[in-house]
Parts: C-alpha cells; sequence; structure tokens
C-alpha cells in the first residue's frame, strides 16, 4: 500500500552510540546485541535524529526514567519528530494527577478474574488456528497463527469487532514503522482511527451492549462525563497497546522454540498448570521484551551522569534493561527454569502494563498449544523471518517446517 509522506530518508546507521535508530533496519534482528555492546561503553546511547535523544541501556538508567514522572512526561509517548502532532490516548499519555483518574476507568475489565475467565475461549480460539493449517508440513505462523490471537483476545474483552483487524494491524504498522519520522502518515492514522472509533462509540450510546465499548462510551470520572476526544483515545489505546505488542511476544517465543527443540521437550512433558510454563513464559517476555516507549524531558535533570535538558526526548529501553547483567545473573543464557527473574517487559512506575494479565494469559496459552502440537518444528531454513523494528519489535513473518513425527 502506498503512503503520502513527508519524510526524509535517513543513512544507515554506523555509529549507534551517539546515532541511534529504532528506525534503522539493523535494529528488529539485532537490538539486543546493540544494547549489549552500547552498555559496555556506559548507560546511555544518543542521536540527533529526532532532535536530541537518549536510549538508556541499563537496568539502573530506566527505572531512574521511568519513575521520575516529574521530569520525564508521557505526553508523547514514542520518541519522534519534535514537530509530531499528538492524540491523547489515555492513561498512557497522560502524567499524575489526571493519569491515576483514567488508569483507574480502565483497571477492572483487566482484573485477573475478569482474564482468567478467558481461558477455554483463548484456547480453543488456538486449537482452531491449528486444526486449520490441516496436514500441511510448512506454514507461515504470523499469518495462520501468532497475529490472531491477541486480536481475538482483546476484541472479546472490548467489544470491538474482530472482522476489521486487517485495518487494526496497518494502522500499528503505519504508527510504529512509519510515523516516527512521518508526520503526514501519523495525522493521516489519527485521522482514519479517530473516524472508526467515533463511529463505533456512537454506536454504543444508541445500541448498548453488554460490553467495554459501551462503558467507555459512558465514562465519567467524578460524576462528569470524560471528553468525547479521550474517549476515543481509550479505545485507540487498546487497539494499539493490546495487540502487536503480545503478537510480538508469542512470536518472539514461537521463534526461539523453534530453535531449542530440547527445552520444548522438556515443556511438553509437564502440566499446563506447572511452574516450569510460568518460567518459561517469563523468561520469553524478559529475553524478547517487545515494547520500548518514549518520554519527553520537560525539567533539566541529569540521569546516570549524563545531562538532559528540557524538550529533549529519552527512551525507556525496558527490553535493554531486561539484558543488564548488573540486575540480571547470565542475561544472554535464555533458561526456562530461571528463578530469579524480575523482568521490565511491562514496564515500572505508575504506567505499568494495564494488559499485563491478558498478556500472559495469551502467551501462555499460544505457546502451550503450539509446542504441544508441533514438538519437533523447526524454523525454515530456505525463508528468512522479518523482525519489525520500532517500538514494538517481534518478528512479523514466521516461516517454519512443522517436521510431524
Ligand atoms: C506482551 C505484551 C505486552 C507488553 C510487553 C506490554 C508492555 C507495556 C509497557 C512497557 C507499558 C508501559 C508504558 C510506559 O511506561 O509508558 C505498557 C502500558 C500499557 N499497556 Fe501494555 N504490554 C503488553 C500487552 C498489553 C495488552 C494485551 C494490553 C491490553 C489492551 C495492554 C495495555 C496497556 C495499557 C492500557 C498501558 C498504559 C498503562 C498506563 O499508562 O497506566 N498492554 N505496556
Amino acid at each position: 500500500m502506498a503512503y503520502e509522506t513527508d519524510t526524509q530518508d535517513l543513512p544507515p546507521v554506523t555509529n549507534w552510540l551517539n546515532d541511534w535508530d529504532w528506525l534503522d533496519d539493523q535494529w528488529g534482528e539485532n537490538a539486543i546485541d546493540i544494547w549489549n555492546e552500547i552498555r559496555e561503553h556506559g548507560p546511555m546511547a544518543t542521536t540527533e535524529r529526532y532532535g536530541r535523544a537518549f536510549m538508556p541501556v541499563t537496568m539502573e538508567a530506566v527505572a531512574e526514567v521511568a519513575h521520575d514522572t516529574d521530569h520525564f512526561s508521557s505526553i508523547f509517548v514514542s520518541v519522534a519528530r519534535p514537530d509530531a502532532p499528538r492524540r491523547p490516548a489515555p492513561p498512557i499519555t497522560s502524567d499524575p494527577p489526571e493519569h491515576h483518574d483514567h488508569r483507574r476507568l480502565l483497571l477492572p475489565s483487566f482484573s485477573p478474574k475478569n482474564i482468567n475467565q478467558m481461558e477455554d475461549e483463548m484456547r480453543q480460539f488456538c486449537r482452531k488456528l491449528i486444526a486449520d493449517i490441516g496436514d500441511a508440513d510448512s506454514v507461515e505462523a504470523a499469518e495462520q497463527y501468532t497475529q490472531h490471537i491477541p486480536v481475538h483476545g482483546i476484541c472479546k474483552l472490548t467489544g470491538i469487532p474482530e472482522n476489521d483487524a486487517d485495518m487494526f494491524r496497518d494502522w500499528i504498522y503505519r504508527n510504529f514503522q512509519l510515523a516516527p519520522r512521518d508526520n503526514a502518515v501519523r495525522l493521516q492514522v489519527m485521522t482514519e482511527m479517530n473516524e472508526y472509533i467515533g463511529n463505533i462509540l456512537e454506536d454504543r450510546l444508541a445500541n448498548p451492549q453488554d460490553d467495554m465499548l459501551t462503558f467507555i462510551a459512558n465514562a465519567e470520572i467524578d460524576g462528569e462525563p470524560v471528553d468525547w476526544e479521550l474517549k476515543r483515545g481509550y479505545v485507540g489505546l487498546l487497539i494499539i497497546a493490546g495487540i502487536d505488542t503480545t503478537w510480538s511476544a508469542i512470536g518472539s517465543g514461537i521463534w526461539h522454540f523453534a530453535q531449542h527443540n530440547d527445552q520444548v521437550a522438556q515443556l511438553v512433558a509437564v502440566e499446563n498448570d506447572d511452574l516450569l510454563w510460568q518460567t518459561a513464559t517469563e523468561e520469553v517476555l524478559r529475553y524478547y521484551a517487545p515494547v520500548t516507549m518514549g518520554r519527553k524531558v520537560v525539567k533539566d535533570v541529569e540521569v546516570s551522569g549524563c545531562p538532559m535538558h528540557a524538550g529533549d526526548q529519552t527512551l525507556l529501553t525496558f527490553p535493554a534493561a531486561n539484558h543488564d547483567p548488573n540486575a540480571f545473573e547470565d542475561p544472554s543464557e535464555f533458561q526456562i527454569d530461571r528463578a530469579r527473574n524480575r523482568h521490565v517487559a511491562f514496564g515500572l512506575g505508575v504506567h505499568r502494563c494495564v494488559g499485563s494479565n491478558l498478556a500472559r494469559l495469551e502467551l501462555t496459552i499460544a505457546l502451550q498449544e503450539w509446542l504441544r502440537a508441533f514438538p519437533n518444528y523447526s524454523l525454515d531454513p530456505s525463508r528468512k523471518t522479518e523482525w519489525a523494528n520500532g517500538q514494538v519489535r517481534g518478528p512479523r513473518n514466521l516461516p517454519l517446517l512443522l517436521n510431524r513425527s
């Protein structure tokens, strides 16, 4: 699909320490190596490609930024062109004190009780996708499996129409991978999303249903109706945050285990409620954490000895913190039984992920059903896995051989 753009082509990165770029072609596949190499030199990298922007790579520096909402604002959570247009998508784009009310509004829908009752539904859905593969010997697992699971979960939970999934993925692709360099794309995606979401919320006002969309359409804070633009923002955030995040985690897990059939054998030998499944899922989240956020510096500050000035931007590189040897023993080893694993894939501080219960449920079930169905599967050496770069990193295609016995 062709889009009108006002982007400038930027040269490939040759120095990640002072010219990093999360849209560089090397990022998607090699980000972990890139962060590890930067950490050898110090806690922070910089770039001028989006105005001045920092990239902390240690747990200490990432935690410092994440917990400091006085100096770091979430008004714009993507490191992008400084003149990029913004759309409110609370709670992720709001700062304290307003942030609290928006978050409190969404939290109950994502409670463990609400999410756990989706287990059967999600398991049946995964089994159906696997059954649809029939007796094929090879498969494009992103197309036929991983990308559908989070869409099903978020649509079941909220009432958002699942039939429009291709459009959601197209918005997400343009928003994360083109928009940071290109304001025209950002505006176009915002306009399309506003119109679509406005229409479904209007529909719920006219035809209330027992779903989260109806709740959002009528949302109030302190007895006052929430602004319409913010209501559209809630739904936009659920679509953007709920789909390719978990799709990336599931895809990374399946990509990893395709190359580690010994670990698959250990996992399929135990029951679904065995602790090993839990530790293995958490290790996928630590090792392949997909989500990197942005913050705007609003007051001059120093982080890990690095001065930052109001107007600068910084990444919150949660995935890099997950590979910091000062925070994890042997971080480069993927240990399915890692006992101590305080990873920060879901963030830190007031904005910690609202959807973590849903993400964990979907990831665990998706892996259990896939690994049990195809315990000897492997990567297809004749086709390359493409990794998404930018804010949400993960395999966007996944060619596999099923190696049925
Ligand atoms: C493996 C999957 C996921 C990962 C790794 C992930 C990661 C994150 C991270 C790192 C943040 C913190 C953002 C920040 O500090 O600015 C966040 C926030 C958030 N996530 Fe997730 N997420 C995942 C899945 C989901 C799902 C399925 C949903 C459901 C819609 C969701 C909804 C949210 C929301 C609403 C916030 C904003 C919370 C706030 O600002 O208070 N996420 N997520």
